[in-house]
């Protein structure tokens, strides 16, 4: 076994009464156990353990420690600990155990054998932690998220669906100010369901959930659905979108989160871009295995403080802008997010009062 080092207080030549009192003192639950004892038994148990349960240390000593989980057995986590301890290892899990009161409570515990000199286990140790104010906080967040896409976005969908019905005269002809305020309402509603499916989108990415649909494609293909999707915006603020379609080879990538990158690129671009401008949109090949989107507007710049801003979540440059613009200030974080899972880069060059280039590359 490796020799420890420690450095106690001058005055404390008794190391054991130092180890004992910060064990008594400590915060978390922390119990020992015998398993050369029948059935492991808590041979210790500290104050904040006895605080934690409800139960007085003459309650707990001499019990093995499942009494905490009541007839609440059939938990993956008390399998796992039973693996754990018979193959002598540590762990950290999350399980429900409940206070002599019966009231349940989350328990973030951690077992780590104790072993002699000679390597066998003597003890364990056991360290409780009561997490369930977090627990029942990302409860509450999983069902706000859940609300979103459900009781918000779903509804979202087929209102949405029915004005464009109604906007591209499938649903039968109206006359030109119902058009007119159709077409309102077509663009309100398309913003709220950018901004719903970003909020979503980021919650899956930040949990590290999203998955990519990998396939080979042409990358100009994801270019010309784009320009399709966003040609209606840009005329209707008098830009106009230029494809410059170089050399370039077949890409190995999610297709429909490229679109997705682009879409927000491109309508960024849009956005930011004074009447009768353009914006160009090019795809090259710069290197063997690497396919590089750029998209390139006339607007009016980023200034340099402001680039590593740029995609870094919730971060508009100006407050303004958001509400000029529109958006859920998640749009740039998402790409980069989608870029790099990919295993891209992505990134911006500009120039204040000549325009920005937003540009990522793909490999292989
Ligand atoms: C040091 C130590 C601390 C433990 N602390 C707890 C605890 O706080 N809550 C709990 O439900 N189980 C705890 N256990 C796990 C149970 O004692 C038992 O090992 C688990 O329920 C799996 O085994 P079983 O199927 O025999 O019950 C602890 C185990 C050890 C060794």
């Amino acid at each position: 076994m490796e020799t420890r080092h420690t450095d106690f207080l001058p005055g404390h030549s008794d190391h054991l009464a130092v180890l004992f009192r910060a064990v008594e003192c400590a915060r978390n639950g922390i119990v020992i156990t015998d398993p050369t004892r029948t059935d492991n038994p808590i041979i210790y148990a500290n104050p904040a353990f006895s605080q934690l349960t409800g139960y007085a240390s003459a309650q707990i000593i001499g019990r093995n420690c499942r009494f905490l989980q009541r007839d609440d057995r059939e938990q993956v986590a008390v399998k796992e600990i039973r693996e754990a301890i018979r193959k002598e290892i540590p762990i950290t899990t999350i399980l429900r155990n409940y206070k002599k009161n019966g009231t349940l409570f989350w328990n973030e515990l951690t077992i780590s054998p104790v072993r002699d000199e000679q390597g066998r286990v003597i003890n364990f140790v056991g360290i409780q932690n009561d997490v369930t104010a977090r627990i029942d906080a990302e409860r509450r967040v999983q069902e706000f998220y859940s609300v979103i896409s459900h009781e918000l976005r779903t509804p979202l969908t087929s209102i949405h669906g029915a004005l464009t019905a109604v906007e591209d005269g499938s649903a039968g002809r109206v006359n030109a100010q119902v058009t007119r305020l159709i077409r309102i309402a077509v663009d309100n509603s398309t913003r709220l369901m950018r901004l719903i499916n970003d909020i979503l989108d980021w919650k899956t990415l930040e949990a590290g959930k999203f998955k990519l649909n990998l396939a080979t494609f042409d990358p100009e293909q994801a270019v010309a659905a784009v320009i399709g999707e966003l040609l209606p915006m840009a005329e209707a603020k008098g830009v106009s979108l230029v494809a410059e379609i170089m050399p370039h080879h077949s890409v190995h990538a999610d297709q429909d989160r490229i679109i997705q990158v682009l879409n927000n690129l491109i309508a960024n671009s849009i956005k930011f871009s004074p009447p009768n401008s353009r914006v160009t949109i090019r795809l090259e090949a710069p290197a063997k295995d690497t396919t590089r989107f750029s998209v390139t507007d006339r607007g009016p710049g980023i200034a340099n403080e402001h680039m590593d801003k740029l995609f870094v979540r919730f971060q508009q440059l100006d407050s303004s802008d958001t509400r000029k613009k529109g958006g859920s200030g998640l749009g740039l974080a998402i790409c980069k997010a989608i870029v790099e899972l990919h295993g891209g880069n992505i990134g911006v060059s500009s120039v204040v009062g000549e325009g920005s280039s937003f540009w990522f590359e793909i490999f292989g």
